[in-house]
């Protein structure tokens, strides 16, 4: 190795030095160069001549298998079925509908109108529903009392639908939200800085004991508060209702999606009130799902819930990894309200892309899916 003393001086301008002992001068290099250039363009363009249409040696052709219909529908991976199905639909004290304007085809029902929907899922093959109750503003309180109220929308239409309708599965929502003069899906503080979370726990183990001697056969907290599903499981267990089941909103998001449904059971939130983000999770967050999930899986759940569905199909997936219990996903009203309102200005196909919504949800590892467009897919299915 030469040393700093003895390295010959560098002339950039005569030559090029290699750190050897040998030297090239700039004619050498410029012809080494050309010559090397000239090869591999001489390589390209034979290989370019040979691709050019008859003689390309893929072995591997994906698209062998997509050429007919037939063929797609014997390799197709993920299938969606009328028993992913589960209809979140709304119900109120009044005799007449009312159209949600947000939600196309949703409306609040009468408890009438709620059993022909009902009546609908049956025949469908629709295997459950999940019923939230709008209640009349002058009934709210800031604890949510009338949640208790035996004689409440709610009971009364479970009460209903399971004496007709034995056979379908009713899906009951804990969370005191529709009752609530703030919106909130708890019990505020004294102070009214916070949704308090103990206060909360309890009233909701109230709610499902009452959902359950209804007549529920699932219900489903969705309040986010800690620790619920567990006192819940024990609530239920001492009032004799061990088969009632809970599918628990475990990774539940902090969502602008919500927007339509809140207009739907008239739960908005005040502007300067405090905000959800206080309970349901912050849409940055991926691992924190897990914990949340896994929390509720020890607790007793018997079904997990991500929501909502489209947007965090990543959570879906990873949740499903990491779980053995079924995974339900919730494409709440702002997914629902998107597709309509895209679809209505003609930039998207209505039903293609309803139905890619759906598939993608099951795709990313939903075992089944709460949807608003459940009757219509129901009803495309069994064509
Ligand atoms: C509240 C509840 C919400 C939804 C279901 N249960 C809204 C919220 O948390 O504010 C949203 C469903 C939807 O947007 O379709 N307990």
């Amino acid at each position: 190795m030469a040393t700093r003393a003895n390295q010959p001086k560098i002339r950039w301008d005569r030559m090029v030095h290699f750190n050897t002992s040998e030297s090239y001068s700039d004619r050498r290099i410029l012809k080494i160069t050309f010559r090397v250039c000239i090869g591999v363009w001489l390589d390209c363009a034979r290989e370019r001549l040979q691709g050019g249409g008859v003689d390309l040696s893929i072995l591997q052709r994906p698209r062998r298998i997509r050429r007919s219909e037939n063929l797609r529908r014997l390799v197709r991976e993920t299938r969606l079925h009328t028993e992913d199905l589960i209809w979140p639909l709304f119900v109120h004290a009044v005799d007449t509908d009312h159209s949600v304007e947000s939600m196309p085809g949703v409306s609040r029902r009468s408890l009438d109108s709620l059993l022909v929907a009902c009546e609908e899922a049956q025949q469908l093959g629709i295997p459950a529903v999940a019923i939230f109750p709008c209640i009349e503003g002058s009934l709210k309180n800031t604890k949510g009392t009338y949640a208790h109220k035996d004689s409440n929308i709610l009971y009364r239409a479970v009460r209903e639908i399971k004496k007709r309708f034995p056979e379908l599965l009713v899906i009951t929502d804990v969370a005191l939200d529709p009752y609530t003069s703030h919106g909130h899906d708890g019990i505020l503080s004294e102070d009214g800085a916070s949704v308090e979370n103990d206060t909360t726990v309890e009233a909701l183990c109230r709610l499902a004991v009452q959902e359950a001697a209804a007549g529920a056969d699932i219900v489903a907290p969705s309040d986010m508060m800690d620790g619920r599903v567990g006192e819940i499981r024990r609530a239920l267990d001492m009032a004799g209702f061990q088969e009632t089941a809970i599918m628990s909103y475990a990774a539940k998001y902090s969502s602008a999606y919500y927007g339509p449904f809140r207009d739907a059971v008239g739960s908005q939130i005040g502007k300067d009130a405090i905000s959800k983000a206080t309970y349901q999770m912050d849409p940055s967050n991926a691992r924190e799902a897990i914990r949340e999930v896994l929390l509720d899986v020890e607790q007793g759940a018997d079904v997990v819930m991500v929501k909502p569905a489209g947007p965090y199909l990543d959570i879906i997936r990873s949740v499903r990894d990491a779980i053995t219990i079924p995974l339900a996903a919730y494409q709440v009203s702002g997914e629902y309200a998107q597709i309509h309102a895209a679809a209505k200005l003609g930039w998207l196909d209505y039903e293609r892309t309803r139905d890619e919504s759906l598939l993608a949800i099951k795709r990313a590892g939903a075992d089944m899916i709460l949807t608003y467009f459940a009757p219509e897919v129901a009803a495309r299915l069994r064509n």
